[in-house]
């Protein structure tokens, strides 16, 4: 077997067989094979796709390229979600303590945020003192302990997907459903847990932007989670919108301690409703029905919050936090955005939320660049609400004196038809 003839065999459309997948993923590994080669062979893949097969065997692959965390340790069905990217996208800080508070053990590991999406270790770590750099047994005591911990994923978990992804970026080869399912699943299942929660975003903040993409890959993360013995569900949702009101780190941690405390944006409570829903009706095998009515009284009970302060105490930080704001980094300025016109809003483009919002401090424009924890945007209209000319549209935070960039965006960013 070499690399030439499996690069020709994609090239030419034919499905490659576990054998030749795994010669790849392991050349891919230990530096065997060469950059061009994979960059021709991943461009084959966008081309001619992969079959379900083939996507379970790369990801299956990819997956035990590296260190697959046991938790065999903390007793019970471990549930974890995965959200495929989106802005404003808190939904793990609600949904991981709604369902600890279940009964539902969640062991997760998170990333941080890239780009225009966040990443939920960047939001934690916006309150101070909290950590997500947890040695593997500390985070299996926290999750026998206390019933959840939410650690920063090492390097050591999937290292196939960590090249494959990098050549991907600057290869062109980002977008292609079995490159993107096998590169989400070989990291969830490379975490260990049993069940795995998908809550595939549509639109224009998300990388699939038309409903019928994100049903394809959906339909081909769930074949290969099942395909290496998980439980795994899915959820199709929104990104056209931001979800929720606030966008930035503390900024979605404080929207995130409001849901658990009651006030919520009806959009965010659904979503987080529904996937720690699933997470509850996988791990514990009981109907969706039940598991929603669980789900529901541990938000509104404030189980789900006394969660959330557990977690935080446990991973270090101040959990004071949860009831005076104040505690969080301020920004130096808050600046109004208003409208320039009056009408009903039809639209909030989550993409140019996330770009503004990024520029105003809140994301990374590189891999190792800091970020402001307290920048952000705070929505203060919804679709479907009439403004006025001079109305304030949002809130915008940031530490800098100039946000004109952020500003250019953010005027591409609303629509609005005559009232
Ligand atoms: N997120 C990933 O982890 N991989 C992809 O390919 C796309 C989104």
């Amino acid at each position: 077997m070499n690399i030439i003839e499996i690069i020709e065999k994609k090239r030419d459309g034919y499905a490659l067989s576990h054998e030749e997948i795994k010669f790849f993923v392991d050349g891919v590994t230990d530096g065997s094979i060469p950059d061009y080669q994979i960059s021709s062979l991943l461009m084959a893949i966008v081309l001619n796709s992969m079959d379900d097969a083939e996507t379970a065997s790369l990801t299956y692959e990819m997956a035990h390229s590296g260190h697959v965390q046991d938790l065999s340790m903390i007793s019970g069905l471990k549930a974890d979600k995965h959200s495929t990217g989106g802005v404003g996208d808190k939904t793990s800080l609600v949904c991981v303590p709604v369902a600890a508070a279940c009964g539902v053990p969640v062991a997760k590991l998170s990333g941080r945020g890239l780009g225009h999406t966040g990443g939920t270790i960047d939001k934690l770590e916006s309150i101070p003192g909290f950590s997500a750099d947890v040695s593997m047994s500390d985070f299996i005591d926290t999750v026998n302990k206390i019933g959840l911990c939410i650690a920063s994923s090492t390097a050591e978990l999937a290292p196939a997907d960590k090249k494959l992804y990098a050549l991907r970026d600057v290869t062109g080869t980002v977008q292609s459903i079995p490159l993107i399912a096998s590169s989400i699943m070989s990291k969830k299942i490379a975490t260990g847990s049993d069940c795995i929660v998908l809550d595939v975003k549509t639109g224009s903040g998300a990388f699939m932007k038309t409903k019928a993409d994100a049903e394809s890959l959906a339909s081909a993360m769930i074949k290969a989670g099942e395909a290496a013995g998980k439980k795994v569900s899915a959820i199709i949702s929104d990104m056209n919108v931001p979800l929720g009101k606030n966008i930035g780190n503390s900024l979605e941690v404080i929207e995130a301690i409001d849901a658990l405390k009651g006030t919520y944006d009806k959009h965010f409570f659904d979503t987080c409703i529904k996937l720690s829903s699933e997470m509850v009706s996988l791990s514990l095998n009981i109907e969706k029905s039940d598991a929603e009515k669980k789900c529901v009284d541990a938000l509104l009970s404030g189980k789900a919050l006394s969660k959330f302060e557990d977690m935080i105490r446990a991973q270090g930080g101040n959990s004071d936090v949860v009831n005076d704001y104040s505690l969080f980094k301020q920004p130096l300025y808050t600046y109004e955005y208003k409208a320039k016109k009056s009408g009903v809003v039809t639209g909030i483009d989550a993409l140019a939320c996330g770009k503004a919002s990024c520029l105003l401090g809140a994301g990374r424009l590189t891999k190792t660049s800091p970020i402001d924890m307290s920048a952000g945007i705070k929505l203060n209209v919804s679709l479907g609400d009439i403004v006025s000319k001079g109305d304030i549209l949002a809130y915008l935070y940031s530490d800098k004196s100039d946000i004109s960039d952020s500003l250019n965006i953010l005027n591409s960013a609303y629509t609005f038809e005559k009232g």
